[in-house]
């Protein structure tokens, strides 16, 4: 069955992105990005991010996850540390997430290292979590082959009882990561095709070296 997409064409009005009025740290841009999505354009989920890996079968493999936290050192978010991901970070760290705000006609791009977060920081989130996901949480060794559903709801009656009436304790492979950025790219959609692109470098002196790229 053939679907011929080629009529699909939008032009993108709602922003701009100039150079002189971009910050020096890209991290103050994201923020400003993320709030004024977040608060003006209904898109859901304005945290969903794309996480790709390299995987040890070298085939890059991209998903969707949560950011839970960003600050001027990265970009958390939370996972089962064997899970195919985890995996693929153990072996090779450098990742790349991408967010693609749809209602405002914005991506940003983000290159960068995964590093696992400290044992006390993963702890504090879990606790955070409703029951529900913490016994989630232990009930599924993401990523492994499963038989059937009922296998995993049958898991999950036999945590509740078990657990009932009781603190429940972060599994060791689960918890967050962190990711590190090196490069960002902010892309705002504009008229005719010629897309405002900006995007920022790390420098050895830990500057950020910012240049437009043609979109
Ligand atoms: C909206 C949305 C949010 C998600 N959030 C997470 C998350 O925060 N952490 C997570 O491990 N998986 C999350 N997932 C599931 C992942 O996309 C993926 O299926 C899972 O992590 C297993 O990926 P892997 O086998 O490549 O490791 C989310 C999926 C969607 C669609």
């Amino acid at each position: 069955m053939d679907a011929d997409l080629g009529n699909y064409r939008k032009s993108y009005e709602k922003g701009e992105l100039l150079l002189n009025s971009v910050p020096e740290n890209p991290i103050e841009l994201f923020r400003d990005w993320f709030i004024e999505v977040d608060t003006h354009f209904n898109v859901g989920e304005t945290n969903a991010m794309t996480i790709s890996t390299v995987g040890l079968d070298s085939y890059p493999k991209s998903r969707v996850v949560l950011l839970k936290k960003y600050t001027h050192e990265g970009f958390i978010f939370y996972t089962n540390y064997n899970s195919e991901k985890g995996k693929a970070i153990a072996d090779n760290p450098n990742v790349c997430l991408s967010f693609f705000w749809h209602a405002a006609e914005r991506q940003v791009i983000i290159k960068g290292k995964a590093e696992k977060i400290s044992e006390n920081l993963s702890d504090g989130y879990f606790e955070s979590r409703p029951r529900g996901s913490q016994l989630g949480a232990i009930v599924s060794n993401q990523s492994e082959v499963v038989a059937n559903r009922q296998e995993l709801e049958g898991k999950l009656q036999d945590l509740e009882a078990e657990f009932e009436g009781k603190d429940i304790e972060r599994p060791k492979n689960w918890g967050g990561f962190i990711i590190k950025p090196v490069e960002l790219e902010f892309w705002q959609g504009r008229p005719n095709r010629l897309h405002d692109r900006i995007r920022y470098q790390l420098q050895e002196d830990y500057n950020w070296k910012i240049e437009r790229l043609a979109p």
